[in-house]
């Protein structure tokens, strides 16, 4: 028997969320049922806008408030990405109303705070997921297979990554990552997440034992609020003497990228949070060999490339696509999946250490498991 068509509520009219409606639309199986904004008329005008793009054949509910889309029964799942100071109390009102939890990341502004909101979402026997899209991708299966041949890479030493862009004045000024009560974290959370994320995959989730953070550069705003991070340092400390260096910021061009160094060899990819257009997906390992051959001493480098037939966005194999199709087939199962919540904790928990950190002007600070 084929299964129900899986139903999402969408609370709030973000910008990422037009790429998640598409991503439902792609994934098959769903429908977005109903979107929810503080005003009623960017609502409609936000669904009227995606469905132009990614038509549903029944046009989805407008509502005026979130509550209103918590109280829809006809809802069986909701994506949250209102901002993180805000997100909590949401989380909370829909596990509290039955409905499976698609939750933004940075998941919330601390750890305790986290730790509740999975404790509902467990106790109403609804899923819980962060948005990491490319948790999802075909290309992080295939680079789990490359690191664990132990020939390419060999054992995993050090781990360099940065997620950063630039911005302008009205960035600063308007947008919700530079706001003290929106984003805290500010770059910390908004990049600094998906930097952390990688170093835990990296590391098949093992916790670093202690971090450093560095606030680089910060705003303030509203006036008289504690400083909100927009260039942030941080270093992670394993055991056994594997280390990660990560960057994130709003004021350098962007990049995104990551490099995993080895006894053996690197792997590398240059575009590991939103892929380069394409049919594919890639990175590449390799080594340089220092070779002498009489007097000369020369570099020889080994570099390969890996690829993977998946569409870099907006296709039914694309990573956001996935990230959909995954969460809805976990909460179809009637089976809660433990692994999603535990690894948001943890990239919550080793963020949280990083801040600590970077507040006393970069103590070395044990992380809190
Ligand atoms: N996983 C990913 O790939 C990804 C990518 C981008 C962003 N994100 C995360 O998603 C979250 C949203 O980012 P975004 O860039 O899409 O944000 P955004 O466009 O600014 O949207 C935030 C939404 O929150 C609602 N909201 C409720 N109270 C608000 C308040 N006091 N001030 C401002 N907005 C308020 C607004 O919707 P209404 O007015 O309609 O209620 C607004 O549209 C962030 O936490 C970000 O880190 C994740």
């Amino acid at each position: 028997m084929s299964k129900p068509t899986f139903r999402w509520g969408i609370l709030s009219t973000a910008q990422i969320a037009r790429k998640n409606w598409q991503g439902i639309r792609l994934a098959g199986g769903g429908v977005v049922t109903a979107v929810a904004s503080r005003d009623l008329k960017r609502c409609q005008k936000f669904i009227a806008e995606c469905q132009k793009e990614a038509p549903f054949a029944k046009v989805p509910v407008a509502y005026g408030s979130y509550e209103e889309l918590l109280a829809d029964k006809n809802i069986d799942a909701v994506y949250i990405p209102l901002p993180t100071g805000l997100r909590k109390a949401w989380v909370l009102r829909a596990a509290a109303a039955g409905k499976h939890v698609l939750c933004e990341k940075p998941c919330a502004i601390n750890t305790t705070d986290l730790k509740e909101m999975i404790a509902a979402c467990r106790k109403n026997k609804v899923q819980f997921m962060d948005g990491v899209m490319f948790m999802h991708s075909g290309r992080l299966k295939k680079m789990r297979a490359v690191l664990d041949d132990d020939k390419t890479v060999g054992p995993v030493k050090r781990i360099t990554t940065a997620f950063h862009f630039n911005s302008n004045q009205d960035f600063y000024q308007n947008n919700i990552r530079t706001h003290h009560q929106l984003e805290p974290m500010g770059t910390l959370g908004d990049q600094g997440w998906y930097c952390i994320r990688l170093a835990l995959w990296a590391m098949k989730w093992q916790l670093p034992e202690r971090v450093t953070g560095r606030m680089l550069a910060s705003t303030i705003r509203p006036k008289g609020t504690p400083p909100v991070p927009t260039e942030f340092s941080g270093e992670l400390f394993f055991r056994g003497g594997v280390t990660c260096a990560f960057y994130c910021s709003f004021v350098t061009e962007l990049g995104q990228w990551a490099r995993i160094s080895g006894s053996v060899g690197q792997l590398s990819f240059n575009d590991y949070v939103l892929p380069l257009r394409g049919k594919q997906t890639s990175f590449t390992t390799g080594s340089q060999d220092y070779r002498f051959i009489g007097c000369d001493a020369s570099m020889v480098p080994s570099e390969k490339r890996w690829t993977v037939r998946e569409h870099s966005h907006s296709a039914r194999d694309s990573q956001e696509t996935n990230m959909i199709r995954n969460f809805t087939k976990q909460a179809q199962s009637g089976q809660l999946n433990p692994e999603w919540p535990e690894i948001a904790l943890k990239t919550q928990q080793v963020m949280d250490a990083c801040w600590k950190s970077a507040k006393a002007d970069g103590r070395m600070t044990r992380v809190k498991a």
